[in-house]
């Protein structure tokens, strides 16, 4: 298979789509022309494993700029900008596997293609791919220089791996980055989540009820841009001191069992499975909408609640299905518990991707200068990275900062100045 697409015809949107969004991706056109004077990638296969979007679509182009021989397959099987897809594969020579609304065969199967690829470094966003790499195709390791992670769920998964010693080749922690998680996770998040679920139920959120569920950079984001919209925001929370940091920041904190009775959105964004279940659909009011913003969509027990429904209505507007329990009450499903937010919108702006994706591409040039000397773990980004990516970000926005003079270097440096 040389690609994959949903229809050629609808490369010319796409173009447009991808050049808009560069407009506002000032750091990796920057990487971008850096990348194609000095030819950090060349001669090195890359497969990515991301959400197909204008955004990635201008990060594999800055890797293609670099050298690299790139491939794309879906990390999601809603996620798929269809017009992306065919003008990467169209009109700038990048192969992408990838339909939107494709079943888990034909998401498996294109991720495969991707690794029919043979890659020397490898991009993930939930870890799908190197976990398939460890199980089927163990002949890949041995050539593989580095996999980047872009997200909170994959960088908990390939924790596990390294703590299992099962993890066989290196891993950046892209997601871990501060030029990373405390943009895009937080304010990305907050935007596109609040943007999907509208787009989905045109509803109204001021006055509303919203239950946040987890409070990590991604429910923060959720919970501040929800507050701002009028609502009234709840956490539930497992971590306690996440917890204090909710209450603290002004929101209502309770257990789900509570929560349950009294919302009217519930967005979950814990990286966690069935943090929504029976016991709690059952509490819910009339009507209540119910969706997910976490990585994978297991964060609603959704086999649960087709089990507790006497009946469902499917599609009873796009990306809702209406569940009814036998109370009578009725549960609003948003995008079948994958990601509302790229599901239903357009995942995080140009702008904030900017970061994580010129984090990403610098990422895999530190790989390959490091060719040979990573061990089998997962490595955070270095400072130098994160700092050159800010300050071109500042530098972007015509903002200046203060530097530290001599005196205020010094003083930070020594120990003995006190009182
Ligand atoms: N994750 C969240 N938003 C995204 C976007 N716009 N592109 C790629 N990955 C994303």
């Amino acid at each position: 298979m040389k690609h994959d697409i949903k229809d050629p015809k609808l490369k010319a949107l796409g173009k447009k789509r991808i050049e808009w969004a560069a407009e506002d991706m000032p750091v990796l056109k920057q990487v971008n022309e850096k990348f194609g004077k000095n030819k950090p990638l060349k001669g090195l296969r890359m497969s990515a494993c991301l959400h197909v979007t204008a955004e990635t679509a201008n990060l594999v182009r800055a890797l293609k700029a670099g050298g690299a021989d790139v491939v794309l397959c879906a990390s999601n099987p809603l996620s798929t900008q269809d017009d992306v897809a065919a003008a990467l594969t169209l009109e700038y020579g990048i192969p992408v596997f990838a339909i939107k609304g494709e079943d888990n065969d034909t998401y498996y199967k294109h991720m495969h293609a991707a690794l029919a690829h043979s890659p020397h470094i490898t991009m993930d966003d939930g870890a799908d791919l190197v976990s398939t790499i460890h199980t089927e195709y163990v002949n890949l390791i041995p050539q593989i220089i580095g996999s980047m992670e872009e997200t909170t769920t994959g960088v908990i998964r390939l924790k596990a791996m390294e703590k299992d010693g099962a993890l066989k080749l290196p891993v950046i922690a892209v997601n871990d980055a501060a030029t990373k998680n405390l943009f895009d996770n937080r304010y990305g998040t907050g935007q596109s989540t609040i943007d999907g679920i509208i787009r989905a139920t045109d509803t109204l959120l001021a006055g509303k009820n919203v239950v946040t569920v987890g409070y990590g950079w991604c429910g923060k984001g959720f919970a501040m841009r929800a507050k701002g919209m009028g609502a009234n925001v709840i956490v539930c929370e497992i971590d306690p001191v996440k917890a204090i940091e909710a209450v603290m920041d002004g929101f209502r904190v309770m257990e789900m069992g509570e929560a349950a009775k009294i919302g009217d959105i519930f967005c979950t964004l814990t990286g966690n499975i069935h943090v929504l279940r029976a016991e709690h659909f059952k509490k819910m009011k009339d009507c209540a909408i119910v969706c997910n913003s976490g990585h994978f969509n297991v964060e609603i027990d959704i086999p649960g609640l087709k089990k507790a429904a006497k009946s469902v209505r499917k599609e009873v507007r796009n990306f809702v299905d209406e569940y009814i329990l036998p109370n009578g009450n009725r549960i609003h499903l948003l995008a079948d518990g994958r990601l509302i937010n790229l599901a239903a919108a357009e995942g995080h702006p140009a702008c904030v991707m900017d970061m994580s994706f010129a984090t990403q591409a610098l990422a895999s040039e530190f790989c390959v200068e490091k060719r040979g000397e990573l061990k089998n773990q997962v490595y955070y980004v270095p400072a130098e990275i994160e700092n050159h990516v800010a300050t071109f970000k500042l530098k972007s926005m015509g903002i200046s900062i203060d530097k530290l003079t001599a005196e205020q270097k010094k003083y930070l440096a020594s120990w003995q100045e006190g009182t």
